[in-house]
């Protein structure tokens, strides 16, 4: 191995730049050229290919999202996409890729490994739901982002004696929504995983205030049947039934966007270096993640469509402790 490429791919996720400086360095480390992709597999299909040195990844490390940019592909899940794609990284005597994202990203490294180069794939996606890592690039940041949110909601929904619904991130997994209620101290928590019906949840937040308490919190995934969209509408129209007032924050976007914890830094540069090693054992076709405290490659084929489920005792725990 000589010349590899790194890209990063789908959302983009706070502790990716950490990942590529580690990448670039380690390449370097064994004497390596090291070319940065920009947006993701778009890019690639664009020959959006530069080098990448040491300086190139100075100062990199704090900042969140992604120096290279990201991109979702439609056109590169086409074979023409794929072989397009292919023909770049040879026209550049790239013999090693290193993919850097979550399930989307994921499968198209699994396809290119298929057919034949040599590629490893970095869990990293806010939405902790990809198989091989037990946790992945950018979660603890925007678990953080979102606590903060909550904390500060908490305030505001105490002050007025309101209920305050937050709706999170996580696509069509409840892990984010599940742990920020369990910390954010929510009364009810609604996750794709286990729906709650609008009249429970309204139930939930009533018999909150008629204990006394000052506020009560719903912390929503978005990916929830029941999310924000319709929970909403459903308190508006039966308003007249209830005792209290409820705001809805959706905190979309600004949760992935994050200065990277230490966590994440730290989780990255041990799934970059690992990625190198990877390809210089010979490795491909497999996804670096970290598993009981040790970093492990899984393969690329038992990553792709599977989906890691989040803990439901810790749901039932969370509503043991909502008193
Ligand atoms: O997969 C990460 C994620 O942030 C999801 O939580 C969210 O549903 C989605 O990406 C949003 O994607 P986009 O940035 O393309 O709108």
């Amino acid at each position: 191995m000589q010349r590899i490429a790194v890209l990063t791919s789908g959302g983009d996720a706070p502790g990716m730049n950490a990942a590529i400086r580690a990448v670039v360095r380690q390449a370097r480390v064994r004497g390596w050229e090291t070319f940065g992709v920009s947006h993701g597999f778009r890019g690639l299909m664009e020959n959006q290919v530069r080098e990448l040195g040491p300086r190139d990844v100075g100062g990199i490390m704090q900042q969140g999202g992604t120096v290279l940019g990201s991109a979702r592909s439609d056109e590169f899940k086409t074979a023409e996409g794929q072989t397009h794609a292919l023909a770049v990284l040879a026209a550049h005597g790239i013999d090693g890729l290193v993919v850097i994202g979550g399930n989307g990203s994921q499968a198209g490294a699994h396809s290119l490994a298929e057919q034949g180069i040599a590629v490893v794939g970095i869990a990293s996606t806010i939405d902790n739901d990809l198989v091989g890592s037990d946790i992945t690039i950018g979660v603890d940041t925007a678990l953080n982002v979102g606590l903060e949110a909550i904390d500060r909601l908490r305030v505001t929904a105490s002050s007025h004696n309101r209920g305050a619904l937050v709706e999170v991130m996580g696509r069509h997994c409840g892990y984010l929504a599940l742990m920020l209620g369990i910390t954010g101290g929510a009364e009810a928590i609604v996750i794709p995983e286990a729906e709650l019906e609008p009249d429970e949840v309204i139930g939930v937040v009533q018999r909150a205030f008629d204990r006394g308490k000052a506020h009560a919190i719903v912390v929503v995934a978005e990916g929830a049947r029941n999310n924000a969209a319709r929970l909403v509408p459903y308190f508006r129209l039966n308003r007249q039934r209830f005792g209290f007032e409820l705001r809805a924050t959706i905190l979309g976007h600004v949760q992935r966007g994050g200065t990277p914890t230490h966590f994440d830094r730290l989780l990255a540069t041990r799934l970059g270096t690992a990625a190198v090693e990877q390809l210089a054992s010979g490795g491909h076709g497999v996804l670096v993640g970290v598993v009981g405290g040790a970093v492990v490659p899984t393969p690329l084929a038992a990553v792709v469509d599977c989906t890691k489920a989040p803990d439901l005792a810790l749901l039932e725990m969370a509503r043991a402790l909502a008193q």
